[in-house]
């Protein structure tokens, strides 16, 4: 037996047998870096780099055990050589062309693997205008009322798991950002919410009707959008009763990755904040998308959240009471997928002298995203062969404004994200959790 299979005999995981397809709702530029990068990995032109289901090891037992498998070796993960790719766009190109149009990887990395993106073709998307406002497209599905839409994208899933013989599936929404809902009396049961379906309720946006279809097909869903999305009680309800995995919102890639690096830095040290003052210029899609107010609003939410929870201000007054956090993003063609970001960051420190952080992140969006996509993929395949099922909180590393048990608070520090994800893998694969601890020091 090799050390590999060892590992991973001590649990009660399902193991990944046969083939695993990945939907993704939105065939953009994140999708079509995810899926070119995987292909180019698969014929060994690139290496995994981000991806922690790919190349980060996991330290398992003492550290004077030595034992550090990679987490791929550790768990039971569908393999990269089997995983088949799909999505829904109401943009009608294929992956080939929306990732030349994306303009966020070269022609000489995308003129090797150009047949096997042509191959992916959108399915009709269920799409709504009111929702997205800048973006119009022809493949769309038509219906009579939002439930005939939901049932239409059940029976694609059921089409595209048949047609290419796939044992199991996930979906990760790597559409537009819609426009900024609150939850409401039709989200708040999944009786409500089917109601709501049948008469057509503004309340009930396209990425809900994905998220539904996927949880009735039994398919874990993945929300990368800050859109609430599968984000509402009634969905939630929905995925605890079918046993399936969900995890969001807003895949953690540029700016808010590193606020979420910087800020416990500053709060471990009991230093004071004054303000952060956060911009952004990019000119792809998305910023087009953003460039509405609406939508804007809904990703403003999202980027907003993430400080208060982590310095806690009701705890450290003195430190963090009324600090001023801007965010804004300013749609620049120029730049496309080639976003610069800075912060400017005034904090405090010993008798109230003030200092000031600057950042300036020239940061490919889709670059940091895609690795996201694929690690949000194989983990919430392997969690639903483990049994588990509802809000995965230990998946909120990958995320800017993560889902939580109603009443909890998110957690948002990047560093108690990673313990939680590496010690939910220990625990699901029968190893002790790591404390840090140097427990083995005392009698
Ligand atoms: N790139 C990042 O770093 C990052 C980080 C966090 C979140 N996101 C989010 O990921 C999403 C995708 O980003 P992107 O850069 O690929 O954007 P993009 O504009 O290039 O692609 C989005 C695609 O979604 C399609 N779409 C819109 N509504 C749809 C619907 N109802 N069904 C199916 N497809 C639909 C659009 O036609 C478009 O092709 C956005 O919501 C963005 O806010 C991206």
């Amino acid at each position: 037996m090799t050390s590999k299979q060892t590992e991973k005999s001590n649990s009660g995981v399902r193991p990944a047998t046969g083939r695993l397809g990945i939907l993704t709702p939105g065939l953009g530029a994140v999708a079509t870096t995810f899926m070119a990068g995987v292909e180019s990995i698969r014929r060994g032109h690139s290496k995994p780099i981000g991806s922690l289901t790919q190349m980060a090891t996991i330290r398992l037992g003492k550290r004077t055990d030595n034992r550090s498998p990679l987490i791929k070796d550790f768990i039971p993960l569908a393999s990269l050589d089997d995983i088949v790719f799909g999505a829904w766009d109401p943009i009608p190109d294929d992956a080939l062309t929306a990732a030349r149009k994306a303009g966020v990887l070269d022609e000489r990395d995308l003129a090797p693997i150009a047949a096997f993106l042509e191959a992916i073709k959108p399915m009709p998307a269920v799409f709504d205008n009111h929702y997205v406002t800048r973006i119009n497209g022809a493949n769309v599905k038509t219906g009579k009322n939002k439930r005939e839409l939901g049932e239409a994208l059940r029976k694609d899933i059921r089409d595209f798991k048949a047609q290419h013989k796939l044992d199991r599936l996930v979906v990760v929404w790597c559409a537009s950002t819609e426009i900024y809902l609150k939850p409401g009396p039709s989200h708040a049961t999944l009786t409500a919410f089917e109601k709501a379906m049948d008469e057509n309720d503004d309340q009930i946006a396209p990425s809900m009707l994905y998220a539904w279809a996927a949880l009735m097909e039994g398919v874990p869903f993945c929300n990368g959008a800050p859109n609430l999305s599968v984000d509402i009680p009634a969905l939630l309800e929905l995925a605890n009763e079918k046993g399936v995995p969900i995890s969001g919102k807003d895949f953690k890639t540029g700016q808010t990755w590193l606020k979420t690096v910087i800020a416990p830095g500053i709060k471990a040290r009991m230093l004071g904040l004054k303000g952060w003052y956060s911009t952004n210029i990019l000119g792809n899609r998305d910023g087009e998308v953003l460039d509405d107010p609406a939508s804007f609003k809904t990703k403003e939410e999202s980027k907003l959240s993430v400080l208060h929870t982590i310095l806690q201000p009701d705890k450290y007054p003195d430190l963090y009471k009324d600090f001023s956090h801007v965010v804004r993003i300013n749609y620049y063609p120029p730049r496309g997928d080639n976003k610069e970001g800075w912060d400017n960051i005034d904090i405090v420190g010993w008798m109230n002298y003030p200092m000031q952080i600057k950042i300036n992140f020239l940061c490919r969006d889709s670059i940091l995203a895609a690795p996201i996509v694929l690690d949000l993929a194989l983990f919430s395949d392997f969690a639903h062969r483990a049994g588990m099922k509802g809000i995965q909180e230990w998946l909120s590393f990958y995320y800017k404004s993560p889902m939580a048990a109603a009443g909890l608070q998110p957690e948002h520090d990047l560093f108690i994200q990673q313990t939680k994800l590496k010690n939910t893998l220990r625990h699901l694969m029968g190893e002790e959790q790591i404390t840090h601890l140097g427990l083995e020091y005392y009698a």
